[in-house]
């Protein structure tokens, strides 16, 4: 990604940079050796005494590892470890261009420290904060020259996440934004300009995946494993939900979450579920104490259930409703190809499972608008033809050797399958379409460009593809469809569609493309 040439002279008075980075914590020791080994004059310093220079000794330690490994070369290592050196006093910071903050995530504390930091600074200097839910605006305001407050959002680990959204706050001054693009291309990171909104863009994208996660749960559709491991193996997600509960910390997520729904006035698509707020007070928080949503032995998930065939079952032939079967044309080879036995007729057998193949639907609603017998529906996910795992689904009146035969079959027949309770949606399709809608309100709200939405969304959660590529290749017009069939269905605003989505399914235009 291009960075615009400087054009302002506040930006040319900035170079070469003279940073400081104050908050030697795990983010600040991050964003001082990147800018330390990007050749630039680094001060570290912290409000506890000895954490600055405890943490540059940590630094130059890991820049010693890395020269040694052959990841830096020796002459930037022996640069940057002289470049980065700690301060005990803010009036040390004197003669910096560039402040960073990377302080506790509080505003007061944030607030006073700007205020303080404009008593030392030159009037040239730029103060940039790399707070991650607060709004950048609240925490210039106070500042003498808010036009030189912007937003530099790092990832956590910091050399490793090579991208960083600048922000410009109500009050921020564009030659500021321009130079804040230019220090994070300068340390070799990509910026990605998002407005002053909670979450900004990476977090306020990355709610979908939680969310729906969390709810499909929460309405005891699936359990949080067949929740992820749908999301790995028929979505193509490096985790799921759960497991990046786990990872990060509930400790860590749930304030996060809780704290984007409130600044949106709570807004229904970012609504999380008690259930969360009850493994916080249990203190299952994740891997970091052992046990969260799974349970953790010297640091690795302990295995749980083996998905299991059935104690009995008989095979029976599958007939797959003849409105559906365009739906998922690839359904009857794959499993055929499992050992299922397919049915082909206009209707059904006396003993065929009847299949149904719904988009934005339950297994119920589906077969009683098909007409079908209720207790030998079984629905399975038609929306992923490259799906290693199958989503299964009930009716609320399957009977129970009707389940069990196509679960006993799929299984037997080496396919992996996971068996929900009826639900609209299974659990990609609400999943997913959730992500694509988020993001599409994000493009609505001009917060990001389609272009930096998709880059940034890859980058910064590592999703297999950006949230408005995905929707084009699912079709904005199926997503559309998963929406309005589930706000129809639960009479629940979180699932009302983007004014993006909606206008560019409905005239079948792609969703990456920038409005005109
Ligand atoms: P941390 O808790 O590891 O470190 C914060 C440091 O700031 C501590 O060493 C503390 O002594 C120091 N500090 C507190 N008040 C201070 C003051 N007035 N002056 C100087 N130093 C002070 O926190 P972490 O995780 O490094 O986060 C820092 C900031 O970065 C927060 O705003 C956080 O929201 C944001 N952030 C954190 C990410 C993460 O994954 N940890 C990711 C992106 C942003």
């Amino acid at each position: 990604m291009s960075v615009s040439e400087p054009k302002s002279s506040f930006l040319s008075q900035s170079r070469p940079w003279s940073v400081a980075v104050i908050g030697a914590g795990a983010m600040g020791r991050g964003i001082a050796q990147v800018a330390a080994q990007a050749g630039m004059s680094v001060r570290l310093h912290d409000a506890v005494a000895g954490r600055a220079a405890e943490a540059v000794i940590a630094i130059r330690a890991e820049m010693e590892k890395r020269a040694a490994a052959g990841k830096l070369s020796r002459e930037v290592c022996d640069a940057a470890c002289t470049s980065l050196v700690s301060v005990e006093e803010l009036a040390d910071l004197a003669d910096r261009n560039l402040i960073v903050e990377a302080v506790v995530e509080d505003l007061e504390v944030k607030r006073g420290l700007f205020r303080a930091l404009e008593a030392v600074v030159s009037a040239d200097c730029m103060l940039a904060t790399n707070t991650s839910s607060l709004l950048v605006t609240s925490i210039a305001r106070g500042c003498a020259h808010p036009e030189r407050v912007g937003g530099v959002h790092f990832f956590n680990p910091v050399p490793a996440m090579k991208i960083a959204e600048v922000i410009a706050g109500a009050r921020t001054g564009p030659a500021t934004v321009e130079a804040l693009r230019a220090f994070v291309a300068d340390i070799g990171h990509t910026p990605i300009g998002a407005a002053d909104t909670p979450g900004f863009l990476i977090n306020h994208a990355g709610r979908g995946l939680y969310t729906e996660g969390v709810r499909i749960v929460a309405e005891g559709i699936a359990a949080p494993h067949d929740v992820d491991a749908v999301m790995q193996e028929a979505a193509g997600f490096r985790m799921g939900p759960f497991q990046l509960f786990d990872l990060t910390g509930l400790d860590v997520s749930y304030p996060v979450l809780s704290h984007i729904y409130r600044e949106f006035f709570e807004e229904p698509r970012f609504r999380p579920a008690p259930l969360l707020r009850r493994q916080v007070e249990a203190g299952l928080y994740g891997r970091k104490v052992g046990e969260g949503f799974y349970r953790y032995a010297d640091g690795r998930p302990v295995p749980g259930a083996i998905e299991e065939i059935p104690a009995e079952w008989a095979p029976r032939p599958v007939w797959i409703e003849p409105d559906d079967r365009a739906v998922a044309p690839w359904l009857s080879a794959r499993l055929s190809a499992l050992g299922v036995p397919i049915h082909d007729g206009a209707c059904p057998g006396a003993d065929a499972i009847q299949l149904v193949l719904p988009i934005g639907e339950d297994a119920t609603s589906a077969a009683i608008r098909h007409g079908l017998d209720l207790q030998r529906v079984m629905a399975i996910d038609p929306l992923l033809a490259d799906a290693r795992r199958l989503t299964l689904m009930p009716t609320v009146a399957t009977r129970s050797e009707v389940r069990d035969a196509l679960v006993g079959m799929v299984r037997t027949g080496g396919g992996k399958a996971t068996l929900i309770h009826d639900s609209p949606g299974f659990v990609a399709q609400r999943v997913l379409a959730m992500i694509v809608n988020i993001a599409a309100d994000i493009a609505q709200q001009r917060i990001a460009s389609p272009r930096d939405i998709d880059f940034a969304v890859r980058g910064g959660l590592g999703y297999p593809t950006g949230p408005l590529a995905l929707g084009d290749a699912l079709g904005p017009r199926t997503i559309l469809t998963i929406l309005e069939r589930m706000q129809a269905f639960y009479g629940d605003p979180r699932y009302r569609p983007s004014p993006w989505l909606k206008r560019r399914a409905l005239a079948a235009c792609s969703l990456t493309h920038p409005d005109a």
